[in-house]
């Protein structure tokens, strides 16, 4: 029956928190919700709905659960060299300040990641990053930049020397921070601002239907500024980057042309 079922879940769910789960891969989706709903020994979709009313800490708990935030410093090393020693450097030569989003940015460790190298290797470069996220719990902690041991590995020594303070845990240094806007943005409803010279989007579309991910490439394109850069996760790609103007400058780097 589909009262209480699926359909019935997503709608309630999106009058409650603005999620519209139809862009997002249901299987997914299903498995993520009932593991949860098994943690906390709900036993369908209209107790859980109940419950969100009741208690907001579940609602919070359940959209951090469902929102897979899952982040490192420099993910994919690699890449990140590829945009240190060839992308960078050529969107510089055009334009400089860049004007820089972060999109899908999750607890601020790719937004960082970024700033530092800016700071590091082209100071006074950078525009102030703009780094967005759904989740406002995930913001609250990126704001923070207090980051454990463990997560703080994947940053080269010296790297990490210069720019966190070391406490119990590491704490990003003031003059990074200030270089990050953090805020909220849903990438499926919200308006995109434009003319950025490199936009990163990692990580995030994977977990989007096919169909959102089409509207989601489109509207990066169009905010992208000309001989703009879009940074893409390393299991992603841009099937239809030729339709969009988009360039493949090199693996997981689309460059917007003409
Ligand atoms: C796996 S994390 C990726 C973090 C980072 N980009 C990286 O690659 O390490 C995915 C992030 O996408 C965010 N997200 C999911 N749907 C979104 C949407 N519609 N708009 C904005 N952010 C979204 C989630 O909240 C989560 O923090």
């Amino acid at each position: 029956m589909e009262n209480w079922g699926w359909e019935w879940f997503v709608k309630k769910f999106a009058q409650k928190s603005g999620i519209d789960l139809h862009s997002y891969k249901r299987p997914q989706m299903e498995r993520r919700i009932n593991s949860f709903m098994r943690t906390i020994g709900v036993p369908n979709y209209a107790e859980l709905i109940k419950l969100f009313d009741e208690n907001p800490e579940v609602h919070r708990r359940f959209v951090e659960h469902l929102t897979i935030n899952v982040s490192e410093f420099f993910r994919n090393a690699n890449h990140w060299e590829v945009l240190r020693n060839q992308i960078i450097p050529e969107l510089i030569k055009r334009r400089t300040p860049l004007k820089i989003w972060s999109a899908g940015c999750s607890t601020g460790e790719e937004p960082y990641s970024l700033a530092i190298m800016m700071q590091e290797y082209f100071p006074g470069h950078a525009q102030r990053i703009w780094a967005t996220d759904l989740d406002q719990v995930v913001l609250n902690k990126a704001k923070n930049g207090i980051y454990s041991e463990k997560a703080v590995q994947g940053i080269p020594a010296h790297l990490l020397n210069k720019y966190f303070r070391r406490d119990s845990d590491y704490q990003v240094v003031d003059s990074i921070k200030q270089m990050v806007k953090f805020e909220k943005h849903d990438l499926l409803a919200d308006r995109f601002p434009g003319d950025f010279d490199l936009i990163l989007c990692r990580n995030v579309a994977i977990y989007f239907t096919e169909e959102a991910k089409e509207k989601l490439y489109y509207k990066f394109a169009k905010a992208l500024a000309k001989d703009g850069v879009l940074f893409i996760g390393s299991t992603e790609q841009i099937f239809q980057a030729r339709e969009l103007n988009l360039k493949s400058i090199a693996t997981f780097f689309y460059q917007k042309i003409g």
